[in-house]
């Protein structure tokens, strides 16, 4: 039988909704997308929820037009500068008339693992297992099947603000949907532009967007751990404002049409032209000059994300590097820059969909929106992904692995 999956993800640029098929055998056809302006959102926050329920609905009736389905129901990717991951660990006893470990046990450690006291100011939107321990010994994937007496989960609860996540739902009820669930943004963004072998192997993923820029870490198939900070795209179009004294608007599509992100490797001789405004008369800059702005924001941004890796302990754990996305991952030559950051190797990544794919569902900008429905075919297959033993990839992206 085949399933409709709706996503939405309110970003601070843009609102995008993505609905696609999954069809008997998990093969996954995006039936509609649609993107909208974003207003009323601060830093991947909803401040102002009319605004953004203008935008979700603009977004959504487009998507619905292309699917030639009317969405009733709606997966959030939940973003923001607030995402961060408290550790915490789940223990329980096997009972001794279990010959082994079943999905009982395994449920019970989980919930142990939930059962932490959180800020009163903030919700639990996702969590990940890094890992399951039995009887001392760590490393298990899927403990379903082993003999043992003692069952640990290390897990990582992903947190964001409640005020936001509640303003989240809101505007997406006012828009007429009933939210079905939700994961971090950033978790869908990993199921979108990542391969297998990259995910199991362990590898950092960076969203940068326009208010925020979300991280992630994958490993053995699964996200490990997330956080955010509150830059991106527009404070690198904020500084262009002040250096080029210009409005944003004129600085925006200055960064779009010849923005680079390392100033070394722009020619010398390359000028650009600033359109004169109020009264000003038009003037004509080395295209370098726009890359001096550009670079060291964009080089602190990845420093900020690099320092976050580091305190987690995990920046040694990315063996296949990084995977930069999100709307500014478009900017010139902005895999060098984060390579001389990581000291990693860097690639850009898009969302890799089989079959014929609207053009705007294959866009960084993008990744959160397709992610949004590829997490919610994960939380539908959890239950048959933990008994079959496979790996999450393996089970929803069975189409993507003959692809690559
Ligand atoms: N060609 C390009 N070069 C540089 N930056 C670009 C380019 N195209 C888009 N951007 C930037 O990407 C950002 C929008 O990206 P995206 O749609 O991923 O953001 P968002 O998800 O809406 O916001 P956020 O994740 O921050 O809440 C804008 O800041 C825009 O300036
Ligand atoms: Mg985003």
């Amino acid at each position: 039988m085949q399933e409709i999956y709706v996503g939405i993800y309110v970003g601070t640029h843009s609102v995008k909704v993505a609905i696609v098929e999954e069809r008997l055998g998990g093969e996954i056809i995006v039936r509609g997308v649609g993107e909208a302006k974003s207003d009323g959102v601060v830093r991947g926050n909803i401040v102002d929820i009319d605004k953004a329920e203008k935008a979700l609905s603009s977004a959504l009736s487009d998507a619905e037009k292309m699917a030639d389905i009317q969405a009733r129901e709606a997966f959030l990717a939940v973003g923001g500068d607030g995402i961060r991951t408290l550790s915490s660990r789940g223990i329980t006893a096997v009972p001794k008339d279990k010959d082994s470990i079943d999905s009982t046990c395994v449920s019970e450690v989980l919930q142990a693992a939930r059962a932490v006291v959180i800020p009163s100011e903030a919700v639990i939107i996702d969590s990940v297992v890094r890992e399951f321990v039995v009887d001392g010994q760590g490393g298990i994937n899927d403990p379903v099947g082993m003999a043992g007496a003692r069952l640990e989960a290390d897990v990582g609860l992903l947190i964001a603000p409640r005020n936001a996540f509640n303003n989240l739902e809101r505007t997406a009820e006012r828009a007429g949907l009933v939210p079905n669930g939700q994961a971090a943004a950033i978790r869908g963004c990993g199921l979108a532009v990542l391969t297998p072998d990259e995910a199991e192997i362990g590898i950092g993923v960076m969203d940068i967007g326009c208010g925020t820029t979300e991280v992630g870490v994958f490993r053995r198939g699964n996200l490990i751990w997330a956080s955010s900070i509150g830059y991106a795209g527009d404070s690198v179009t904020k500084d262009m404002t002040v250096g080029l004294s210009v409005p944003y608007e004129i600085a925006e599509s200055l960064k779009l049409e010849f923005g680079c992100a390392l100033q070394n490797s722009v020619d010398m001789s390359e000028m650009v032209n600033i359109p004169g405004v109020s009264g000003r008369k038009a003037q004509s800059v080395e295209r370098r000059f726009l890359a001096q702005i550009i670079e060291p924001r964009l080089e602190e941004i990845m420093i900020m994300c690099k320092d976050l890796l580091f305190e987690a302990d995990l920046l040694n754990k990315l063996t296949a590097g990084v995977v930069i996305t999100g709307g500014s991952s478009l900017t010139e030559d902005i895999v060098p820059l984060a390579e001389k950051v990581f000291n990693l190797p860097v690639r850009t990544g898009v969302p890799s969909l089989p079959g014929e794919v609207p053009s705007l569902a294959c866009t960084p900008q993008f990744a959160s929106a397709i992610g949004a429905v590829l997490a919610a075919s994960e939380r539908c297959h959890r239950a048959d992904i933990l008994e079959s033993n496979d790996s999450l990839w393996s089970k929803i992206r069975k189409w993507f692995v003959k692809k690559i």
